[in-house]
């Protein structure tokens, strides 16, 4: 108990260290701090959210997302987390004429802090007004907080005279306790499972560097816990060795191909917070070993992977669901929910070397990443929609697959600064939302994208988790 408190504590002034930095000031603040705060507090009353939903619709969703790339006018600050109000009532009988934002539920227009008309059946339109402050509803800030979804502060509302249809930026921390009656028959390769592409290039925390945004390295900007506590399952490593530190734990980083960005044990303490203190199931899979795992023939130094998996059985250990116990046969989806919550091993590890996993039998397969690796969103578009439609293949090792859904700078683009990672998501994310609900929507399983606020990967995969199970 003491032991475990302390690491909330440590867990807590991480997340507290992160939040301050990331804070930059809202460029046109929607009010003053502290009635932002007591609107948070409001939407935060467990009686109310109890009682409405925090979606609704009769036709159509209406969704907030956060726009990646920062926002640079003359005249103007800077501005970062811009919002976005997104709509889509296509196939409705009519398309409701404003869109706006509100800082609590929306009841009626007088109370809309941003607001705009449309007569587009779906599109989306960039707001001035930033999300501010990063940080966490429902006590969930600095551990575990109260079960279910919590709004942030942005709700969208839409409609004529009176509000149709409205939805809110939320947290989803306990959405695979929430849903487990509709959803734990389901197999694993089942799922639609929302995942993070290189998950812990999020901010770096290096000897000379504690950069929060850079062009072209850090893929996420939300620490690995705050990942989860969104809704994040699949959490996508890429892991350096250096020998040349003194201390095992310290030898191992969180990589972004050659470039260290951070060290992994905090990581991997972050994960066992989250799994000790819910119901959920986490999917984390060792996929690119970029630094010091592999001689120059390409052949594995074996004592590098045995530190690595030593660390992870040392931090993770009570919740590893060992592959050697759940594992289905090749072409099968893999165990249900159910069991792994009956046996209480909620962390599948997948690892990229099969000679490895051959050799440890509680590892799971390497984990099929669909990557187009292009530059360009179109053919990135033509490669998903194809191979999401071949998968899941007829003798898979793994009963997972993930598809990989953003775009890949070449040599050239990051030798002349051309674009960042950051105008790549947005360039790609809210087609990867449109995709996952229309032509992925049979067979996507895990989804990663960079910059997930930009999507709305998140909420449709849990819906579409939902609706999958509701077949069986
Ligand atoms: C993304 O979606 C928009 C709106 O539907 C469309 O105009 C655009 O061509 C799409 N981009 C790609 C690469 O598919």
């Amino acid at each position: 108990m003491a032991a475990s408190l302390v690491a909330v504590l440590a867990l807590a002034a991480t997340a507290l260290g992160a939040t301050i930095v990331l804070s930059l000031l809202p460029y046109r603040a929607p009010s003053t701090d502290s009635v932002l705060t007591s609107r948070i507090h409001r939407t935060l009353d467990p009686v109310s959210s109890r009682n409405e939903p925090l979606e609704f619709s009769n036709c159509g969703r209406v969704w907030v997302t956060v726009h990646s790339p920062e926002i640079k006018e003359a005249g103007h600050p800077t501005l970062v987390d811009a919002l976005e109000v997104n709509w889509d009532f296509a196939g409705c009988s009519s398309v409701p004429q404003n869109i706006g934002i509100f800082q609590s539920r929306p009841t009626s227009w007088s109370e809309a802090v941003w607001y705009h008309s449309i007569s587009e059946p779906e599109g989306f339109i960039l707001t001035d007004l930033s999300l501010g402050a990063e940080t966490l509803p429902g006590g969930w800030l600095s551990g575990p907080g109260t079960r279910g979804p919590h709004c942030l502060w942005p709700w969208v509302g839409a409609g004529d005279d009176q509000i149709q249809a409205y939805n809110c930026l939320k947290i989803q921390p306990t959405w695979m306790e929430d849903n487990a009656e509709k959803i734990s028959s389901l197999r694993i390769g089942e799922l639609a499972i929302p995942g993070a592409h290189n998950a812990g290039a999020w901010r770096f925390n290096t000897e000379i560097s504690n950069l929060a945004r850079d062009s072209f390295v850090l893929c996420q900007d939300r620490s690995i816990w705050a990942q989860l506590v969104h809704g994040i399952r699949y959490l996508d490593f890429r892991i350096g060795y250096y020998d040349f530190y003194q201390n095992e734990d310290d030898r191992y980083w969180l990589n972004h191909n050659l470039v260290r960005v951070r060290p992994i044990v905090p990581l991997l303490r972050e994960i066992r917070i989250f799994l000790d203190t819910t119901k959920e199931v986490v999917f984390l899979d060792a996929h690119h070993f970029p630094m010091g795992f592999y001689d120059q023939k390409g052949s594995p130094l074996q004592h590098a992977h045995a530190g690595f998996l030593d660390i992870v059985k040392r931090e993770l250990g009570p919740h590893l669901a060992f592959a050697s116990d759940f594992a289905t046969p090749a072409g099968t989806r893999g165990p249900t929910v159910q069991s792994l919550l009956d046996a209480d091993k909620r962390l599948v590890f997948s690892y990229v070397d099969n000679s490895i996993v051959n050799q440890n039998n509680w590892l799971w397969p390497v984990l099929p990443h669909l990557w187009a690796n292009t530059n360009s969103p179109t053919q990135l578009f033509q490669y998903l929609d194809q191979a999401i439609t071949a998968h899941p293949q007829p003798n898979a090792r793994s009963p997972l697959y993930s598809a990989m859904a953003q775009t890949t700078p070449t040599i050239l683009d990051i030798v002349f600064l051309r674009g960042s990672l950051r105008e790549n998501a947005d360039a790609v994310n809210r087609n990867v939302t449109a995709r996952l609900a229309t032509r992925w929507r049979q067979h996507a399983n895990i989804v990663s994208t960079d910059f997930f606020l930009g999507d709305d990967v998140i909420d449709l995969s849990i819906a579409l988790s939902v609706e999958r199970g509701s077949r069986l």
